[in-house]
């Protein structure tokens, strides 16, 4: 095995180690069971780890990742972690976190094939279209990247208050909040879009049902 394999396996050895010099019972207390409050859909981008961004300790956080962080209504995998996360742990809120100067956005905004990926961010690039007039509008390519990494944060949060998951929660008069936020991966910094969907009347009403 190479050394970077190794190392990772001492790692957790040393961790561990650290861990249970601080408390000694601090596997044993996080094997009791997990409440987080939050729910964090994000990139798969490897410089974007959740628990990092906002120093959360283990059981704090439900983690959520894919590529460009999207909510696609017939992903099961995404489904599933939000039915489980809403219905079964209760999270109070959920954080969708995309980034700037992400892949599959960067992606979605030129031609190239990348092969069965271009499956996923034909996703990416229905958001452009939807946002053609604003985004071609922007000049500079840097700015209009990060514009759209914003409106595709945005979009997908819409994008889990239309899932019948969330709408069922607000009905149920669950206290769920849904937000976006913009990592710079240049900065450390989140920027929150201010896009805080808390309940029904906010989404068009094409999309409400009638539960
Ligand atoms: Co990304």
């Amino acid at each position: 095995m190479d050394r970077f394999y190794k190392q990772m396996l001492q790692n957790n050895r040393d961790w561990v180690q650290r861990k249970l010099s601080e408390d000694p019972n601090y596997f044993t207390k996080l094997a009791k069971g997990q409440k987080p409050p939050l729910l964090w859909i994000g990139c798969a981008d490897s410089r974007v780890p959740a628990n990092q961004i906002i120093d959360a300790p283990p059981g704090e956080v439900f983690v959520h990742r894919n590529i460009a962080n999207m909510v696609i209504h017939t992903d099961m995998n995404m489904l599933s972690v939000l039915d489980y996360a809403v219905n079964v742990l209760h999270i109070k809120h959920v954080v969708v976190c995309g980034h700037y100067g992400c892949g599959g956005v960067q992606a979605a905004m030129g031609n190239q094939s990348f092969g069965l990926i271009d499956n996923w961010i034909r996703h990416i690039k229905n958001i452009y279209r939807l946002h053609k007039e604003e985004l071609d509008n922007i000049e500079d390519e840097k700015e209009r990247f990060d514009r759209f990494v914003e409106i595709n944060v945005i979009e997908q949060v819409y994008d889990l208050a239309k899932t019948s998951i969330v709408q069922n929660a607000w009905r149920n008069g669950e206290d769920l909040m849904l937000h976006g936020w913009a990592y710079g991966v240049d900065t450390g910094i989140v920027k929150d879009l201010n896009v805080n969907i808390a309940n029904q009347s906010q989404l068009d009403e094409t999309y409400q049902l009638r539960i």
